[in-house]
C-alpha cells in the first residue's frame, strides 16, 4: 500500500547509516578514510561543510584523499593528484574546461560531465557525525574502483 510504514524506511536508513566520530576530532584532522562494509569513503572538513566521497579517484583509481581541495567556477572540488580531475564534493561531478572555437576570442569555459563519483551523506547530530551511504544503483564510475575484484587485484600487497 502507498502507507509503507516509516519503520521499514527508518530500517533502511540506518543499515547504512553509522557513526564515523566525533564532530571536533574530524574537524581536526579535516580529511578521514572510512571503510565502511565494502566502500572506503573519504569524510572531509572543508569550510565549515562536511562531504563524504568514494575515496579513489573515478579515471583510474588515484588516491583522493591526497588531493588538493581548490574551487572551480565557484564549485568546490577535489583535485585528484594523479591526473589532475575535478570533481566536486557536493555532488561528485567531473568538470572540465571546454573552448567553444567558433566563440572569438577563445575563452575556456567550465562544464560538468555528469556525476563520476559516488558521494555520500554526513550528518552532524549533537557533536556526533554520521555517515549515511548512496546506495542509489548507479553504476556511477567511481563503483568500479570499490569492487573486489579491483580491490584483490591492486590493494592487497
Ligand atoms: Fe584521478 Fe586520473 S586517477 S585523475
Amino acid at each position: 500500500g502507498k502507507n509503507m510504514s516509516s519503520d521499514e524506511d527508518v530500517a533502511a536508513a540506518s543499515r547504512h547509516t553509522l557513526f564515523i566520530g566525533k564532530k571536533e576530532n574530524i574537524i581536526q584532522s579535516r580529511r578521514v578514510v572510512k571503510s565502511v562494509g565494502e566502500r572506503d569513503v573519504l569524510v572531509i572538513y572543508h569550510q565549515g561543510d562536511f562531504y563524504a566521497i568514494d575515496v579513489r579517484c573515478y579515471h583510474s583509481g588515484g588516491p583522493l584523499q591526497e588531493g588538493d581541495i581548490e574551487d572551480f567556477d565557484g564549485r568546490t572540488c577535489i583535485v585528484c593528484p594523479w591526473h589532475k580531475y575535478k570533481i566536486t564534493l557536493a555532488e561528485g561531478e567531473g568538470l572540465y574546461q571546454a573552448v567553444d572555437p567558433s566563440v572569438k576570442p577563445l575563452k575556456p569555459t567550465w562544464c560538468s560531465k555528469g556525476i563520476k563519483q559516488r558521494v555520500h551523506t554526513v550528518t552532524v547530530s549533537n557533536e556526533d557525525v554520521f555517515l549515511t551511504l548512496n546506495d542509489s544503483p548507479g553504476p556511477i564510475d567511481s563503483d568500479y574502483y570499490q569492487t573486489e575484484k579491483y580491490r584483490n587485484t591492486f590493494l592487497k600487497e
